[in-house]
């Protein structure tokens, strides 16, 4: 992999731990002592330390490297109110001297709570969408922001572009090396996908691995057949910008969109209880929106009998925490 050229800004608190979930497979055991449940591993990428931490960090340490590199004085992007990529890149911005903009969807709410207090404490300026479309706004919003004199750099949603992917590429060789020197043979990988920027680097690191084993993205909010196509896309890109050779194709990825549940953002039953179970059985917090979907995902695989004891499966947090403030009404 060309990685070593690409410039990388240290932002993360890196290797994130790997660490067993003892206690939570014990739990889908006693459920059912007849169903076969796997070991589990979960890699903690909510705590790769940035503003609270989440799977963003990996991805902006090259991306504001760019931004850096470009002389950019003001960072740009997207997303929902209770985006926790705006969050970890406001955050960054901060770290890195820069000015940051958040374009974000909607209209402001009564109370700024979760990631939005956050945003606000790290010194984000944000620009509500309305109705407007989001991306067209926020490249207006950029080219407003050059006529006033500023240097802006634009990352998309979710950070999702084949420079920001590729701090997934890397993240999969992390993963690789740690289940090496615990002695874990890894056969599952399953992590939340949504602008796919995490599952596409990931999938780019496992082939230059040689990784054997699949890769599962819990889609948040899309068709399979359509985020697979976007996938594939996004990992030929990335695997392009780090000279490595092989030509993606759709049907390369695994996308569950089983979970889809009440559609992006909304809180159902299965995320409430993959959140409270992991919590009280293993002390760790997924979110409502993206890690509590994904791992809400996992549990009903496993339910089903679709792993074997022998096998080792890892969940990929990828963070998210603040959001759960947001949400307490309906978590309460
Ligand atoms: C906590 C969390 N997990 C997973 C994802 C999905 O990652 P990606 O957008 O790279 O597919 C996000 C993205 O917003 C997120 O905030």
């Amino acid at each position: 992999m060309m990685l070593e050229t690409l410039a990388r800004l240290p932002l993360a608190h890196l290797p994130t731990p790997l660490e067993p979930l003892t206690r939570l497979r014990a739990a889908l055991q006693a459920e059912d002592p007849t169903r076969s449940v796997p070991l589990l591993l979960v890699k903690r990428d909510d705590q790769t330390g940035l503003a609270s931490g989440g799977n963003k960090t990996r991805k902006l340490e090259y991306l504001l490297a760019q931004a850096l590199a470009e002389k950019a004085d003001t960072v740009l992007t997207v997303g929902a109110p209770q985006s926790n990529h705006c969050r970890q890149t406001a955050a960054a911005a901060a770290r890195a001297g820069l000015r940051c903009v958040l374009v974000l969807g909607g209209s402001a709410p009564r109370l700024e709570g979760g990631n939005l207090l956050l945003d606000r404490l790290l010194g984000a300026e944000i620009v509500w969408a309305n109705d407007r479309d989001r991306l067209a706004l926020l490249a207006e919003t950029a080219q407003a922001q050059a006529l006033a004199g500023h240097r802006p750099y634009v990352i998309t949603y979710g950070g999702s572009s084949p420079v920001g992917a590729a701090g997934y590429a890397t993240a999969f060789q992390e993963l690789l090396d740690q289940a090496k020197v615990d002695g874990w043979a890894i056969d599952h990988v399953v992590v939340a996908s949504s602008s796919g920027g995490t599952q596409a680097g990931m999938a780019v690191g496992a082939w230059a691995a040689g990784f054997q084993g699949q890769l599962h993205g819990i889609s948040i909010d899309r068709s399979a057949s359509e985020f697979q196509a976007a996938l594939a896309d996004l990992a030929a890109q990335t695997a392009s910008l780090l000279g490595i050779p092989h030509r993606f194709q759709a049907r390369d990825f695994i996308v569950h969109d089983a979970y889809l549940g009440g559609g992006y953002g909304v809180l159902g039953d299965a995320e409430r209880e993959a959140i409270r179970l992991l919590a009280a059985s293993e002390g760790l917090l997924a979110d409502p929106v993206y890690t509590g979907r994904a791992l809400a995902g996992l549990l009903d695989m496993i339910r089903l009998g679709r792993f074997g004891t022998e096998e080792t499966v890892v969940f990929w947090h990828t963070g998210g925490l603040p959001a759960l403030f947001a949400y307490a009404e309906q978590l309460a």
